[in-house]
């Protein structure tokens, strides 16, 4: 396992790799990883001769009142995961790599990043796809492998691949969950025990909506006050957005809805630690029967 601190070092790996003809698939991470990370990296691996995950927590995706501090940091398990799951490379660039001093240069994808998280992490989305594009202009991968649970993200990033003309290939990992439905984050850990009991609420509404929506119900409404009244049943739930959306415009629907639609959340439940409170996201595409 090679742990590269430099953008150079990894530019010079990269153009060597590609000198041989090795395709590399990049897996971008900010650390404290769990199987969800390690399935994007099986993921890159049935594409490439080698993947590279990169570790990295990005300050300029961190509002100020938001949790950077607090944001668990767990290196030496990272780099065995990452050895265990067969990755060959971790690129774990100090700050200033990536943000020279006076940095001033962002990317930012303008309709898809308005809604939803972006709507309550204003900025949020311009600290992502500015790193991810610094992770691709350093590591020059031919993949890069992205979760479906943050799935506004990956809209994000796809767009700008296309828009920028960013020769990679961008490559969706299925959500990875605990055995109760719980969508696996490394935000998890900071959840007060009783809080992550009732957090099951969130994939509990997220199936209530695809249940209903399977039988045949349309009307957005409905089927957003069935997910609400489940998220209500945990006291310490608080939701900060719950919507139903097109699902790659990320467009508002109309109330009755004609083809497949994105439902989205994120809610607030409380830390065990002293910091801000833990935001889980999860989503689910409902889809019409063809
Ligand atoms: P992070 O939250 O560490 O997530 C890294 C990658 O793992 C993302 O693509 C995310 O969607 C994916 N992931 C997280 N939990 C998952 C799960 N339960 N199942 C499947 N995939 C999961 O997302 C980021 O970091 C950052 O924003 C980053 C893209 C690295 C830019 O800083």
């Amino acid at each position: 396992m090679r742990i590269i601190r430099s953008v150079r070092e990894l530019q010079e790996l990269a153009d060597r790799e590609r000198g041989l003809g090795r395709k590399v698939a990049l897996v971008p991470t900010m650390g404290a990883l769990h199987e969800g990370h390690t399935s994007l990296i099986e993921i890159g691996k049935r594409h490439a001769h080698a993947v590279w995950v990169s570790i990295f927590v990005n300050p300029t995706q961190f509002g100020p009142n938001e949790d950077l501090d607090a944001y668990p940091r767990t290196f030496e398990a990272d780099v065995a995961a990452c050895e265990a799951a067969g990755a060959e490379v971790i690129f774990a660039p100090t700050a200033d790599q990536l943000y020279p001093d006076g940095a001033q240069t962002w990317v930012e994808v303008d309709a898809l990043s308005e809604p939803l998280c972006g709507a309550s992490r204003p900025g949020h989305f311009r600290g992502v796809a500015t790193v991810v594009s610094k992770l691709f202009l350093a590591a020059k991968p031919h993949y890069a492998v992205f979760g479906e649970k943050d799935y506004q993200q990956l809209a994000v990033i796809r767009r700008m691949v296309r828009d920028l003309g960013f020769d990679l290939t961008i490559l969706p990992g299925p959500t990875v969950r605990e055995s109760d439905g719980l969508a696996l984050s490394s935000r998890n850990r900071r959840l007060l025990p009783e809080a992550r009991r009732q957090a099951l609420v969130v994939p509990n509404a997220l199936a209530v909506a695809e249940r209903t929506f399977a039988s045949g119900e349309r009307r957005k409404a409905a089927l957003l006050e069935l997910a609400k009244r489940e998220i209500e049943k945990a006291p310490l739930a608080e939701i900060d957005y719950l919507e139903i959306r097109d699902p790659d415009s990320l467009e508002e629907l109309p109330g009755e809805i004609s083809g497949d639609a994105l439902i989205a959340l994120a809610v607030f439940f409380p830390a065990s630690d002293s910091g801000a409170p833990v935001r889980l996201i999860d989503n689910r595409v409902l889809r019409r029967p063809s």
